[in-house]
């Protein structure tokens, strides 16, 4: 049965019993960080909005001893919408026809990274489609000149599915982090959701590879994708504690009308921020950025992230004109105005949920200790 948190419309019908059951397993992931797959599951299957306020709290508090109520900073820049891929749900798969396609040559993308330096920003995240263009040798080119002009940053890749040998060479030519959502940490699912030249193991192979070379390496999953199970959800915290990553991104499956999966329901904002705080306590110093997509469902969705447990923010750097153009959904939210309004105005976000907006590089805190040592 197609159950995605069944009762967390209504907080009435759930027995005393129940009640205390879920609020002692919400308890005892936040003190030890995991539960058994068939506890996950009573959560997620009895979870009402009566409890989502303990639950909240507890992931909020989750983060305090590791990076209080800092939020990170990073500059998104969008270098290509190509992709080879054909995901059903992406509004950027290959088979959009609709769609205008763009490419950011590596002079385009050193103005983005120079306007951000600029702005304050000292995390740049270069993310695109899975685009041939961009060559091991364009990357690595790339990625020495901005590590060579700003030493003092961080460059996060998103560029999909490469191979280790790859990950090698981009991370040796100065790459930090990268990250690669594993979707779904289901076969059954990943595979509904992806189309048969797409692997599941590839996928999962790819990040234990990224963790092996050093990166800081980010996985995340999508709430409300179409066909999606409560068990479903349960297989993606067992697989974030296994794979234990620095990052971890969490937003709402949203349909786009110009994929296979058009006329599919989008995920919720509920839902999602329940996962959000979940994989908190299970991961409580991972970085988890408040994702566009929960802003773009809702116009406080990543503020209300904050309030769960994320303490990441990514504005978008990318020119103006391709802004529109990245759209892996529709209705994306674009900051009205010029960069240094869309940093000013997530600042002010920021400080209005009394947190604090930080610029510094941000690495992970075992990592930024591990510096520290060095
Ligand atoms: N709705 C929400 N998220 C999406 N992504 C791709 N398409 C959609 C969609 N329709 C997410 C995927 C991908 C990331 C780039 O965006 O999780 O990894």
């Amino acid at each position: 049965m197609n159950k995605i948190l069944p009762n967390i419309s209504s907080a009435t019908d759930s027995s005393a019993t129940i009640k205390r059951r879920v609020r002692t397993l919400i308890d005892r992931l936040a003190e030890r960080h995991e539960l058994t797959r068939d506890e996950y599951l009573y959560v997620l299957d009895h979870i009402t909005v009566d409890d989502t306020a303990h639950l909240f709290q507890r992931a909020y508090e989750a983060k305090q001893p590791h990076y209080q109520n800092r939020v990170f900073l990073r500059g998104l820049i969008e270098i290509s919408n190509h992709c080879v891929r054909g995901c059903r749900y992406c509004g950027i798969n290959r088979n959009n026809r609709s769609l205008q396609r763009y490419r950011l040559q590596p002079d385009e993308i050193l103005d983005c990274v120079e306007r951000g330096y600029a702005l304050g920003y000292r995390t740049f995240v270069l993310q695109g489609g899975e685009d041939p263009y961009f060559t091991d040798d364009r990357l690595t080119g790339l990625i020495r000149s901005i590590k060579t002009i700003h030493p003092d940053t961080r460059i996060t890749l998103s560029l999909g599915e490469r191979s280790k040998d790859s990950y090698q060479r981009l991370k040796d030519a100065g790459a930090d982090r990268y990250l690669l959502r594993h979707e779904t940490a289901s076969r059954r699912l990943y595979e509904h959701l992806h189309p048969n030249d797409s692997n599941f193991d590839e996928r999962i192979r790819c990040l234990y590879d990224l963790k092996e070379l050093g990166y800081q390496v980010g996985a995340g999953f999508m709430v409300g994708s179409p066909t999606q199970t409560n068990a479903d959800l349960v297989e993606d915290l067992m697989f974030l504690k296994d794979l234990d990553p620095h990052m971890i991104g969490i937003g709402p499956y949203l349909c786009h009308e110009d994929t296979e999966l058009a006329g599919n329901d989008s995920g919720t904002l509920i839902a999602t921020l329940i996962l959000l705080a979940l994989v908190r306590l299970v991961c409580p110093k991972a970085m988890l950025p408040a994702t566009t997509a929960l802003g773009t469902l809702d116009k406080l969705g990543r503020e209300n992230a904050l309030m769960v447990g994320a303490n990441v923010m990514m504005p978008n750097l990318s020119p103006e004109a391709n802004k529109a153009l990245y759209e892996i959904y529709q209705n994306k939210i674009r900051a009205k105005d010029t960069d240094q309004y869309d940093r000013d105005d997530t600042k002010r976000r920021i400080e209005a949920f009394h947190h604090i907006a930080d610029f510094s590089a941000g690495d992970h805190v075992d990592i930024e200790r591990m510096i520290r040592h060095d």
